[in-house]
C-alpha cells in the first residue's frame, strides 16, 4: 500500500518547550490509523501540525503528503491538497445554521448538484442533522456539533481526514454512533488519522495505532496486537 502521509523525525517546539520529540509515523492509503496517549502527550500538536494550524517555525523534521513535503504549508494550502480536519472542540460556526455550516465545507467545490448529493449523504448518515438543518450551530449539543464537524469535513471530499478526539465530552452511546459513522466513511474510501484518549474505542475501530507518551511514540502495531499487549491493557485499557 502507498503511504499517503508520513512524518519523519518530526519535532514540535512551543518556544523553548519541546513538545514532540522526533516521531516517525505513517498512514497508508485507505487506512484508519489512531494516535492514542494521555493528556499532554502531543497528539493535538502533531495533528494540527499536519493540518497547518501550528506555527510553522515550531516544526523540525518532515511532513510528507502524497510524496510532497508540506511542513512549511499553512492551513489553507494544506486544505487545498485534500486534507480535512474536524478539530478538538469542534470549531463550527455558531451563528450559522447546520445547513450553512455544511455548505461552508464545500467552499472550494463548484458543482452544486454534486454538493447537494453529498449534503444528502451527510444527512442520511446523521439524521439528527437533517432534523436540525435550520438550527444554529452554536445551539447544538456536543454530539451533534461533532457530527456537524465531521459532516462539514466530508463535504470537502477529503483524501485524508483528521479527527481530534471525536469522543471528547460525549456520552457512550453517541460516541458509538459517531465511531460507526467514521468507520463507514473509511470503508467508503477516505483515509483517516484520528487522535483519541478513549483508547478502547480507538483501538477497536482503527486498523493500526501509535501510542504517544510525553512527546514520543513508545509503541506501534496493529490495533489487534495493541489490544492484546499487557502493558497497553494495564496503562490504557484499564483491564
Ligand atoms: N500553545 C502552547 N504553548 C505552549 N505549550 C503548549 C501549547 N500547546 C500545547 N502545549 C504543550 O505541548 C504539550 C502537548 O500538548 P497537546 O495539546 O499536543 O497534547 P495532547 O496529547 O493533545 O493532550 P490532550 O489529550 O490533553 O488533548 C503539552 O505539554 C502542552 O502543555
Ligand atoms: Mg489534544
Amino acid at each position: 500500500m502507498a503511504k499517503i502521509l508520513e512524518l519523519v523525525n518530526f519535532h514540535y517546539y512551543y518556544g523553548n518547550i519541546h513538545s514532540v520529540k522526533g516521531i516517525d509515523l505513517h498512514v497508508d492509503e485507505g487506512e484508519m490509523v489512531t494516535l492514542i496517549g494521555a493528556n499532554g502527550a502531543g497528539k493535538t500538536t502533531t495533528l494540527q501540525s499536519v493540518s497547518g494550524l501550528t506555527k510553522r517555525r515550531g516544526i523540525e523534521g518532515k511532513i510528507i503528503f502524497q510524496g510532497k513535503e508540506i511542513q512549511s504549508f499553512n492551513g489553507n494550502k494544506v486544505a487545498s491538497l485534500g486534507i480535512a480536519q474536524a478539530l478538538e472542540g469542534r470549531h463550527i460556526f455558531s451563528k450559522l445554521s447546520v445547513e450553512e455550516n455544511l455548505i461552508m465545507g464545500a467552499y472550494k467545490r463548484k458543482n452544486s448538484v454534486e454538493i447537494k448529493k453529498d449534503m444528502d449523504k451527510v444527512y442520511e448518515r446523521f439524521p439528527r442533522l437533517l432534523e436540525r438543518r435550520e438550527q444554529m450551530g452554536g445551539t447544538l449539543s456536543g454530539g451533534e456539533q461533532q457530527m456537524l464537524a465531521i459532516g462539514r469535513a466530508l463535504i470537502s471530499l477529503p483524501t485524508l481526514m483528521l479527527l481530534d478526539e471525536p469522543s471528547l465530552g460525549l456520552a457512550p452511546l453517541i460516541v458509538k454512533e459517531i465511531f460507526i459513522a467514521v468507520k463507514e466513511i473509511n470503508r467508503e474510501g477516505t483515509t483517516i488519522l484520528f487522535v483519541e484518549q478513549n483508547s478502547k474505542i480507538a483501538l477497536s475501530t482503527a486498523n493500526r495505532g501509535y501510542v504517544m507518551q510525553t512527546g514520543e511514540i513508545v509503541m506501534t502495531d496493529t490495533c489487534e496486537n495493541l489490544m492484546a499487549n499487557a502493558e497497553i491493557k494495564k496503562a490504557y485499557l484499564g483491564v
